[in-house]
């Protein structure tokens, strides 16, 4: 029998890297981004009272109108323009918001714009959706990585219909600026595109003096086409529990909603209700976290910067380092090699677009042992990778 198109896209090589750490107990496991962490206690018990309150039947399709309301005042608050509930949209997973954005906006025949390198879901996001995703790499230089709005430019087609991006971006760190959103907002008028900025790391930034990341919905000019998607995975180390949400033009919001029916129907009313514990009491642990996560950033980038043959841009937000490495093309047989040979488990940056290739991703979310552990072992086992002449 035949199968349909989709099922020939190709699967996810961080979990294929993941899948091989299975078979080598031991392997430090710094290719998923998470938190070593639990989830805080405040969140958990939250969960543990909303099932007490019986928060177990159906929802509506786009989450309860509590927690909606607590998402429209936090983004009003750190964002400073107002939101209404009927703009935002509860969703099971940041990947879903992903996902009924796409869907909501580009089908066979389109193409979509997407910033690479970036996290692997959204170019497959599109290609479910039937359309084509076309990769319009940053630019890297000693500096760091750059937006390249001429590369944007000439990658357009008649049939563009979105442009897509993270920002803080993962893997690469690189966080846009106001001007940046200006600038990316400017082009998607020009050209009438939808833009799905995702915000997931957007209270993961380093440097700035700010708890957040600037988002374009604070631009007037974005907000018709604009639809943002977040999650609480990686701010509340909430990664097992699949909430996130869509933030989107009151017009377009109930079709995400309505979408999500035929998919998962709605996010679990308790993980609702934690999410919005979460998100009304998190502020303190919020800083915490940040605080955390800028030590472990800058931990990595001094242990990397003393192995030889390691560039390492500096990331301005997200918990993942994207090192270069001189002479490689292709980074999954290191990464296979540094499981089979060092149990340490990072993610091969060809998982993230061509312009990742000879990089990997490490996320330095995980405690400091094992991420100081996870390095030692990665310099071991890139140089003998390296010194076998294996770089191709
Ligand atoms: C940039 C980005 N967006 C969205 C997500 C999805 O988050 P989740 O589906 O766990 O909510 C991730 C997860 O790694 C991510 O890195």
């Amino acid at each position: 029998m035949r199968l349909a198109p989709a099922a020939s896209i190709a699967p996810s090589k961080i979990r294929a890297i993941a899948a091989l750490a299975d078979e080598f107990p031991g392997t430090l496991r710094l290719f998923y981004g998470e938190d070593t962490l639990p989830t805080p206690d405040f969140i958990k018990q939250a969960a543990h009272a909303a099932i007490d309150a019986d928060r177990t039947y159906y929802t509506p399709n786009p989450g309860y109108p509590e927690l909606r309301d607590t998402i429209a005042h936090q983004y009003h608050q750190l964002h400073r323009v107002p939101i209404e509930r009927d703009q935002v949209v509860v969703t099971a997973s940041g990947m879903m918001a992903i996902h009924l954005a796409v869907e909501a906006t580009v089908g066979p025949g389109d193409s979509a714009l997407v910033v690479t390198p970036l996290w692997p879901n959204f170019v497959g996001a599109i290609q479910v959706a039937g359309a084509e995703a076309i990769e319009v790499p940053l630019s890297l230089n000693v500096d760091g990585f750059h937006l390249d709005l001429d590369r944007l430019e000439s990658a357009l087609r008649p049939n563009t219909r979105m442009l897509a991006l993270a920002s803080p971006g993962n893997p690469t760190g690189w966080t846009a600026s106001l001007d940046d959103w200006r600038t990316l907002v400017a082009f998607c008028e020009r050209h009438d595109l939808w833009l799905l900025a995702d915000g997931v790391y957007e209270r993961i930034v380093f440097g700035s003096g700010s708890s957040v990341a600037p988002s374009p919905i604070e631009l007037e000019a974005a907000r018709p086409r604009t639809i943002i998607a977040q999650s609480c995975s990686k701010a509340y180390r909430m990664t097992g529990w699949r909430i996130g949400y869509a933030i989107a033009p009151p017009e377009v919001a109930p079709t995400l909603a309505f979408l999500q029916e035929y998919a998962v129907s709605h996010a679990f009313g308790v993980a609702q209700e934690a999410a919005r514990v979460a998100i009304r009491d998190g502020d303190a642990f919020l800083a915490d976290a940040q605080a955390r996560y800028a030590r472990h950033r800058d931990l990595a980038v001094d242990r990397l910067r003393q192995i030889d043959g390691v560039q390492v841009p500096v990331p301005e937000g997200a918990f993942y380092v994207f090192p270069k490495l001189d002479g490689l093309r292709d980074s999954v047989p290191l990464c296979e090699s540094l499981v089979r040979d060092h149990r340490v488990g990072v993610a091969p940056g060809s998982a993230f677009g061509e312009g990742g290739k000879g990089h990997v991703r490490i996320c330095f979310a995980v405690d400091e042992s094992t991420l100081l552990d996870g390095l030692d072992r990665f310099e071991a086992g890139w140089l003998t990778f390296r010194d076998r002449g294996s770089p191709s």
